[in-house]
């Protein structure tokens, strides 16, 4: 079963304008915000907004094949990719996934909290693709 709501993630074509945007409409501190990393081998930067109880993950296009181009391209100024909810054991919840007949769209993998994460394809939750992440050791203790 999911547990927690770790964060929705939000495509964005420039994750500087959409961090401003989340301070100045929004009035989260700088400080409430990571610094933007790149995550080569999956063609995305993204950074975090830290939210009291969540986090939105802003994600940018990183080369020329990343997979979050098709999705700017549909939508250009941007728009909520996914949404992602903690899991206690991913290889179990894959199997879990998969005996259920989902389309689990990758092999588990470490995401950008580095932690092991898998996605599960929209068809399977209406239209919305969802990431499952191990919950990250310690995380809440
Ligand atoms: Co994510």
């Amino acid at each position: 079963m999911i547990g927690r709501l770790n964060h929705v993630g939000i495509a964005v074509a420039s994750i500087e304008a959409a961090k401003a945007t989340y301070c100045d409409l929004y009035g989260v501190s700088e400080r409430a915000i990571t610094e933007t990393r790149d995550l080569p081998a999956q063609g995305v930067r993204f950074a975090f907004v830290n939210l009291p109880n969540s986090q939105i993950e802003l994600i940018e296009p990183l080369g020329e094949n990343s997979p979050i181009t098709k999705f700017l391209e549909r939508n250009p100024s941007g728009g909520q990719h996914h949404v992602c909810f903690e899991v206690a054991d991913i290889y179990a919840a894959r199997d879990e996934m998969v005996r259920k007949g989902a389309t689990v769209l990758n092999e588990p993998r470490i995401g950008a909290h580095g932690a092991p994460i898998i996605f599960v394809h929209p068809r399977n939750s209406n239209g919305v693709l969802v990431e499952l992440m191990e919950t990250p050791k310690g995380a809440h203790p």
